[in-house]
């Protein structure tokens, strides 16, 4: 059974089986009943000479020490950074070249949190060791999801079909709403209810994916009437820090309802988790409620080093290491992101001002988007010609230079600034090739930063296309683009997340 972990990312919490989820709670509970029998001693030879990295770019707490605290009860050692000040992310360092060192100084695996959706899936193309998602930005957080689902397991006689739990407080900004709810997708008959403001409500795209997956998910305006329903009710913290244009004092007055006090849990025999931590200015638990039969997230944050020391031990009790390879494997260095569109053999006539025989034409910019573009590629500072136009009738405007190859970060900062370019490759004044970029949605999606470098890639969902890293749908709006390339395309990628690999 072992073998299910053996050297495994752990990106997605979606990348569990059902089996996987139940084996890993097993073991955890047997690590709980050793702590219990006073048997903690009995694991240290477990994970002798084995090393942990933990790369953390965000404030932690309860993950990152649990991790240090699984590996030391296993026997392994524990290095790493804890808030980038002091490394050389502060000079510029991208993420590619941190994963490398961390490679070179021979740890055994990685734990990673950072404030970018999809940067871990990133990070795990890069490094020949396996990487655990720590949390990345308000995408997943699957070792939390795995803690919890084994917490529910523990209070829950071992079981996890027919589970009903409530969700509070901000289901919008977070990640661990998105991985536990997933998490629990896998079982059956699993009801949720959420009392929330819309603002911090359940994002539509999630709901439509557990209703898919079999979970009834149901909204009431009545926390008290939520917590009346379910055995569980799990509580978050409003994530501030991912909130754009809303003051902290507008978001006490969304909370207000939805607080967790004593009159709320009163005669009731909810337990109530919390992945913490708890905001104390906001105190969505109120205070007397930590010293009610109710309060469980203390315990739920125990349960979290079972939870990590069970999946550090399936994954890296082996004998053999994974020796450093200094080179990239060549799958990084291209996306998989240009969307060909068959060529034309005859233009319209006045499409083209002035023929240009060798360079590239920057077609279907996005109206007002022009002087932008042009002043994001900087192209005449960098020696090359730089002609905007726009034809007469037509609302898109189009940018032809001599510059015969765009790089990946032209390309990029194009798209950030106008979505869905087409790029036309002119050789001997015919058009070599024509393709529209695509760039993930996602505006806090790794691919999209230009210094990270991140080849954006896809792959085929069925007919949905998502994005490789942060896995969020991509919808292709260019009305240039017949159903016909859009099939060729989608044709062209690959069917699911096949992890790189190293030989
Ligand atoms: C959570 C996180 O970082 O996503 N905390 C945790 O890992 N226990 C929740 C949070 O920060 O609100």
């Amino acid at each position: 059974m072992a073998s299910f972990f053996k050297n495994r990312d752990i990106i997605s919490i979606t990348d569990f089986t059902k089996e996987e989820i139940l084996y890993l709670c097993k073991v955890g509970k047997s690590m709980y009943e050793k702590e219990k029998k006073g048997e903690r001693h009995s694991l240290s030879g477990n994970l002798k000479n084995r090393t942990l990295a933990s790369m953390f770019y965000e404030p932690s707490t309860r993950t990152r020490f649990s991790f240090h605290t699984a590996i030391r009860e296993l026997g392994g050692g524990c290095d790493g950074f804890s808030g980038t000040e002091g490394t050389s992310v502060m000079k510029k360092e991208t993420i590619r070249d941190t994963i490398m060192m961390m490679g070179a100084n021979h740890f055994d695996a990685i734990v990673m949190r950072h404030p970018l959706d999809g940067s871990i899936q990133w990070a795990a193309d890069v490094a020949n060791i396996p990487v655990i998602n720590g949390g990345d930005g308000k995408n997943e957080h699957p070792t939390q999801a795995l803690l919890d689902i084994l917490t529910l397991y523990m209070m829950n006689n071992e079981n996890l079909d027919g589970i009903s739990i409530g969700f509070g407080g901000d289901l919008s900004h977070g990640r661990t709403i998105r991985s536990l709810s997933l998490a629990l997708s896998h079982f059956r008959d699993v009801t949720i209810r959420w009392a929330a403001e819309d603002f911090l409500g359940m994002p539509g795209d999630l709901t439509d994916l557990l209703e898919e997956r079999g979970v009834r998910v149901i909204r009431d305006p009545h926390v008290r009437t939520v917590l009346e329903h379910v055995d569980f009710f799990y509580m978050t913290r409003p994530q501030i820090e991912r909130m754009e244009g809303v003051t902290q004092k507008q978001i006490m007055e969304m909370m207000d309802r939805y607080r967790i006090n004593s009159e709320k849990v009163e005669g009731l025999k909810v337990k109530l988790m919390h992945p913490l931590p708890v905001n104390s200015e906001v105190a969505e638990i109120d205070y007397p409620v930590y010293f009610s039969s109710a309060q469980a997230f203390f315990l739920q944050a125990e349960f979290g080093i079972f939870l990590r020391k069970a999946l550090l031990y399936e994954m890296l009790s082996t004998e053999t290491y994974l020796p450093f390879q200094s080179t990239l494997p060549g799958e990084l260095a291209a996306g998989n992101n240009r969307l060909y569109r068959a060529g034309r053999e005859k233009k319209k006539e006045g499409m083209f001002i002035d023929t240009i025989s060798s360079g590239t034409v920057i077609d279907h910019l996005k109206p007002g988007t022009l002087k932008k573009v042009e002043a994001s590629l900087d192209l005449e500072n960098r020696g090359y010609s730089c002609i905007a136009a726009s034809i007469q009738g037509k609302k898109n405007p189009f940018l032809k230079t001599n510059l015969a190859r765009l790089t990946e970060r032209d390309l990029k900062r194009i798209a950030l600034v106008s979505p869905e370019p087409t790029i036309n490759h002119i050789e001997n004044e015919k058009v070599a090739q024509k393709y529209v970029y695509l760039l993930c949605s996602n505006a806090n999606c790794v691919s999209r930063v230009i210094t990270e470098d991140v080849p954006p890639k896809f792959y085929a969902d069925n007919s949905t296309v998502r994005c490789r890293y942060c896995r969020r749908p991509l919808r292709i709006e260019s009305r240039k683009v017949t159903e016909e390339d859009r099939q060729r395309f989608i044709q062209s990628l690959p069917p699911g997340i096949d992890q790189v690999k190293y030989d």
